[in-house]
């Protein structure tokens, strides 16, 4: 835990214009700065940022935010990551982190593994492009397989000498102890006698998501069966292959602008579609896709494309696979390239832009595919056909999203020819096991609880849309008038008042909370600090610990024409402020007499459906006189307050 005081010491240091620029260029317009979007594609700048509000929002993709959330956002980190990133860029210690000897221990053991995977990689790449080896062996194998130069560069490729233990030596002499080399697999140890790990092979280096190497694939370039294709790093405490993607590094960026991750199989398929121009590629390096893998790529895009070489079993294989995919909510589709072709000879065979145009033509959502591809099969056999359906259904049931499932329900009935009705009841069968077995293990029940899953919600004209902007407009002037006093009549004298004493005042006095829960608790926060005899500041919330509150907040201060036109702000900001008591009481006003009508409607609803139960009509009645004396005295106070 950072402690408190270190965390408004963060935010208080943190200038957005120089968090931001790190990664965007931006150029002053007005008191704001202006720049192309990190998080969407665009040509015309809408990304603004605001020294003097501390935030950053772009008119064009919405994201906005404080310097905190900027860092989050662009380098994907978690809290606690960019609070430290940002405390290490300003200088700010933190302190208050416990440090125990086996972590300190565990750290710089972590720290040694990558140390030596660095100069390992940095040794390997040497080897390939100075020794005459790497040259003729490794070299003109990456050139015969049609790797560029650049390519060759970008990805650091090496080659490793074919001899007993020339690394192991090397390494050795410069210092590098022994144990940390065979955890890292560079160095194998045979009853205390050292040789190398990889011997006379390429080397695909395996980088972390901030580009540090962190373990090795070596392609052997025998062709003698009893010789292991590849040789990959084991497990140790930087490389958890379960965790890693090959590629990711390098891939991240274009997997974000194009909202979309190819799922590969191999290294050389990776590096063969970067080349031939599709950069939002990854692979897992030939094992299963695990769960941890999947949540990577869903820290950068919700949508995975899968791409197969025609090989049926192995992707029948990898159908329990795809469904955990399914299950994190992701959206998938699959490509089938034609037989005995992979990305990578397809690639290397295609003219530029034929490779991806290939993937978009024949991209298929996976449920579909796994449907026809199973289908297909299934002819003329119902007992299969069955049991198709209860495994498509399966896969239709860990969708999160309900939407989502009523879309592939009808489309599943059209392809199996078989009535949604069905396989609505089937999958409903399927939800309540899914929440019964949740219950029982003491989970929590999975989101698609809904009681009655697919009954078409009536859509009743309702008017919470409207209050919830009536409670936002209202927060809005709370956030960014607060300070500012207005004169209200006190006891028959007036007085200048603070808004935000006014309006929380005013709110509570009446004993109305707002629907919408995260302006429900800025209320609460302001009547909190104003029984200090406090107000609280627009920083307070932008820099707010909860998420939605920043959210919000920075939402409700960023009005288009607020931040992006500084002259047209200030009218704006001087009009309001001039008629300022008549905008807040007039939210205000408006806002009262909408929310009361509504609460009597509901009281008058729920007296109608209790009158069998008398102590309950008791105090709806109570509640019913209440709302009524309400009304009519805000109808009653209709042209005094805003005309005043
Ligand atoms: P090329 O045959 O050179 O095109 O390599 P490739 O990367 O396409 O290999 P392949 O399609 O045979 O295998 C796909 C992936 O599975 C590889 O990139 C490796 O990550 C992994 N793999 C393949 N063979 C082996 C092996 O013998 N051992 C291990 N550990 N992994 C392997
Ligand atoms: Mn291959």
């Amino acid at each position: 835990m950072i402690p408190k005081d270190t965390i408004d010491d963060i935010f208080q240091a943190a200038r957005i214009e120089e968090v931001v620029g790190d990664f965007v260029h931006l150029k002053k317009r007005g008191v704001n700065l202006l720049g192309n979007c990190p998080f969407h594609d665009e040509k015309t700048p809408s990304f603004t940022v605001s020294p003097t509000k501390g935030i950053y929002k772009c008119f064009g993709c919405g994201e906005g935010g404080n310097s905190v959330n900027f860092i989050m956002a662009h380098e994907h980190f978690t809290y606690p990551e960019a609070l430290r990133y940002l405390a290490n860029k300003f200088g700010i210690e933190v302190e208050g982190e416990e440090v125990t000897p086996e972590m300190a221990q565990e750290q710089s053991e972590r720290e040694s593994m990558y140390v030596v995977a660095s100069y390992a990689q940095q040794h390997f790449t040497d080897t390939l492009h100075q020794s005459n080896e790497g040259k003729a062996i490794g070299l003109s194998y990456f050139k015969e397989r049609g790797f560029s130069q650049e390519t060759i560069e970008k990805f650091k490729l090496g080659y490793a000498i074919d001899s007993f233990d020339a690394f192991t030596k090397v390494a050795t002499d410069n210092g590098y102890k022994t144990s940390f080399l065979v955890n890292s697999g560079l160095t194998k140890d045979k009853n205390g006698k050292q040789y190398d790990g990889y011997r006379g092979r390429v080397i695909f280096p395996i980088h972390n998501l901030s580009g540090r190497p962190i373990g090795f694939g070596g392609r052997t370039l025998k062709t003698d069966k009893k010789v292991p294709k590849y040789v990959n790093s084991p497990q140790n405490v930087v490389y958890d292959k379960s965790k890693v993607l090959y590629g990711l590094f390098t891939a991240k960026k274009a997997i974000i602008q194009k909202d979309n991750c190819y799922l590969v199989e191999g290294y050389t398929d990776v590096i063969s579609m970067f080349q031939a121009g599709v950069e939002n590629v990854v692979s897992s390096s030939g094992t299963s896709l695990t769960t941890q893998q999947i949540a990577l790529i869903s820290r950068f895009t919700k949508n995975i494309t899968i791409l197969f070489d025609g090989d049926v079993a192995g992707i029948k294989a990898s159908f329990r696979g795809i469904d955990m995919i399914l299950e994190q909510g992701m959206n998938v589709k699959v490509v089938l390239f034609p037989d005995g072709e992979d990305p990578d000879s397809f690639a290397k065979k295609s003219v530029p832009g034929e490779l991806e145009d290939f993937i978009t033509d024949n991209a298929k959502d996976f449920i579909v595919f796994k449907t026809d591809l199973l289908y297909a099969e299934t002819e003329g056999d119902p007992i299969k056909k069955a049991q198709l359906i209860h495994d498509i259904v399966d896969s239709i049931t860990l969708i999160p999203d309900e939407i989502s499932r009523s879309v592939y329900l009808k489309e599943c009935s059209r392809l199996l020819d078989i009535e949604e009705s069905v396989l609505i009841s089937e999958l409903n069968k399927g939800i309540r096991k899914k929440q019964y077995d949740s219950r029982k293990k003491g989970s929590v029940a999975p989101e698609q609880v809904s009681v009655v899953p697919f009954q078409q919600k009536k859509s009743v004209p309702n008017a919470t849309d409207e209050i919830e902007d009536q409670e936002q407009n209202i927060v809005r002037l709370l956030l960014t008038f607060g300070n500012e006093t207005i004169p209200v009549d006190v006891d028959g004298e007036m007085q200048d008042v603070a808004v935000a004493a006014f309006l929380v005042y005013r709110l509570q006095q009446d004993d109305l909370t707002m629907i919408n829960s995260v302006c429900r608790e800025i209320i609460a926060e302001f009547m909190r600090a104003l029984e200090d005899e406090k107000i609280l500041e627009q920083t307070h919330f932008l820099n707010h610990l909860s998420p939605e509150i920043a959210a919000l907040t920075i939402d409700l201060v960023t009005s288009k024409y607020e931040l992006h036109d500084w002259e047209s702000k200030l009218i704006y900001v001087e009009t309001e402020e001039h008629k300022l008591k008549r905008a807040v009481e007039g939210a205000l006003h408006s806002y009262l007499e909408k929310r009361v009508r509504i609460m009597w409607h509901q009281n008058q609803e729920k007296l109608k459906a209790n009158l069998s139960d008398s102590s309950e009509v008791m105090l709806l009645m109570k509640e019913q006189k209440r709302l009524t004396d309400l009304k009519r005295k805000l109808s009653a106070s209709m042209g005094r307050i805003v005309l005043n």
